[in-house]
């Protein structure tokens, strides 16, 4: 029999699943959360709009109209939030702090979004949970994108002052930093294919606004570092694709596209001449001025890794239908730009709900590849995990939710990093998307990635059989470390 909760409830699941406890001492276990995608209440304590709230309001953007208006109310339950968290064992949690709860459209700083950073922090703190905090997940306060948003180079000096504002107040308790979260999403989805906020299509943006996120980047790294009391970790994360195929010049653009405008200026100082080449006839790049790329290679103590699934590709010949399997919504524009021709193949199954394929030797292979490449930079997976159409059913001690499906990713991706490290790998964390059930983007609420169920209509959390298996995984971790 199917039912929806009506009550919080953590029922131990039927079985025990195979615990991933091969983890090497100090090794971090948890899971993460975005601000828009969790906490509601949009309008409380001096919030100021985002360029998500006008878009997901915005007719036709997102899945039923679907909004973070409420979310899952996490502004209002976190301190239940932070029970459940340390219900489960968490080591770390991955939050984002909302930019536009941090600074008002005068440029000052707002003492009541700060208390609620800091409230949170101290809770983790107190239950032994690490805060790792991302600054910007994609959340940009909407007065800063009346005035150009990303295509503007003014906005990366904005970010660097807000990032100097959080670091101040929670430089002493938070050691671990994120400046953006996947800025191939705000650049090419936001301005390239218009499935995101602020909703342009239009390649060229996506490629200044490539630009003016990685310089929002270097210019916060030194502030996070001035302005935090102990010696931060301070990282970026990014969402590696990882590219497949037999065809060496499609897989190269999109090595240079996807992953390269990142990590060319974040980590070398340069773009590469081939992702400058492939995209000429889109923009002369001119919005790069000199000094840029000495500012953006700033060192960075941990490279974020946000791995869910492979892309395979090809050059289309222009014969036939052009195939676009690469997993984004098709919002009229090209997240691609300068290489539009490129075809993604349809990928072996099998499938997350999101129609991702799953593929956990991708993320062995990101990690050594990433780890070949730059051998002194620790990594650490701030995001990995699965949407499944989850069913509550009722169990001997009540209500559940047994998706093995879930587990079985987990369990398999687990084994991947490991066999990573095994290899050499500095791997430093494994951060499960998401802790819970939440507003996927375009996507609404139709997609759940929790590992903890939310029941929209109440609220109530139901740890799921992926939550007890997480558990069971980091106190295996603990009992070995
Ligand atoms: C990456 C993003 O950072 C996160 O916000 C999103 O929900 C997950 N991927 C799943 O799509």
């Amino acid at each position: 029999m199917k039912t929806e909760s009506s009550k919080q409830h953590t029922a131990t699941p039927r079985q025990a699943p195979e615990v991933a406890s091969e983890f090497p001492a100090g090794f971090l276990i948890g899971a993460a959360t975005a601000s828009y995608q969790i906490e509601g209440a949009v309008q409380e304590d001096g919030r100021i709009p985002s360029i998500w709230d006008t878009f997901s309001h915005t007719p036709g953007k997102t899945w039923n109209g679907d909004t973070g208006d409420i979310a899952v109310d996490h502004y209002h339950r976190f301190e239940q939030d932070l029970d459940l968290m340390a219900d489960l064992g968490l080591q770390a949690y991955r939050f984002s702090i909302a930019w536009p709860r941090i600074v008002d459209a005068d440029g000052q700083t707002n003492p009541a979004g700060i208390d609620f950073y800091s409230r949170l922090v101290d809770g983790l703190i107190s239950r032994g949970i690490r805060p790792i905090a991302t600054l910007y997940h994609w959340d940009l306060p909407q007065h800063l994108e009346d005035a150009g948003g990303w295509l503007n180079r003014e906005t990366a000096y904005r970010f660097a002052e807000y990032a100097a504002e959080i670091a101040k107040a929670l430089g002493d308790r938070v050691h671990t930093w994120t400046t953006l979260n996947e800025p191939w999403c705000s650049a090419y989805l936001g301005y390239g294919s218009g499935a995101h906020a602020p909703g342009l299509a239009d390649g060229a943006a996506a490629l200044r606004a490539v630009h003016h996120l990685n310089l929002a980047h270097g210019l916060a790294v030194p502030q996070l570092r001035r302005h935090s009391s102990n010696r931060p970790a301070v990282s970026a994360t990014l969402n590696f694709h990882v590219v497949r195929g037999d065809d060496q010049e499609a897989c190269r653009r999109i090595d240079a596209l996807a992953n390269r405008a990142f990590t060319g200026p974040m980590l070398r100082g340069e773009y590469d001449a081939d992702l400058l080449e492939d995209t000429r006839e889109v923009t002369d790049w001119s919005f790069v001025q000199e000094g840029d790329l000495e500012l953006i290679h700033q060192p960075i103590d941990l490279l974020g890794v946000n791995y869910y699934s492979t892309v395979t590709v090809r050059m289309w010949d222009g014969e036939g239908e052009h195939v676009r399997n690469d997993g984004h919504k098709d919002m009229g524009g090209t997240p691609w730009p300068g290489s539009e021709h490129v075809e993604f193949l349809a990928q072996p199954g099998p499938f997350t709900d999101m129609g991702w394929n799953i593929a956990p030797d991708g993320l062995e292979d990101l990690l050594v590849s990433l780890h070949e490449r730059y051998p002194e930079l620790p990594l650490m997976i701030t995001e990995n995990g699965a949407a499944f159409p989850d069913v509550v059913a009722t169990g001997e001690d009540g209500p559940c939710v047994h998706d093995e499906l879930r587990v079985d990713y987990l369990v398999r991706h687990f084994a991947a990093a490991q066999a990573a490290i095994a290899r050499g790998v500095d791997l430093r964390g494994y951060l499960v998307w998401s802790l819970l059930d939440n507003f996927e983007w375009g996507f609404g609420y139709a997609k759940r990635f929790g590992i903890v169920r939310v029941d929209y209509e109440t609220q109530e959390r139901l740890v799921k059989d992926s939550g007890h298996w997480l558990r069971q995984t980091i106190s295996a971790h603990r009992q070995r470390s």
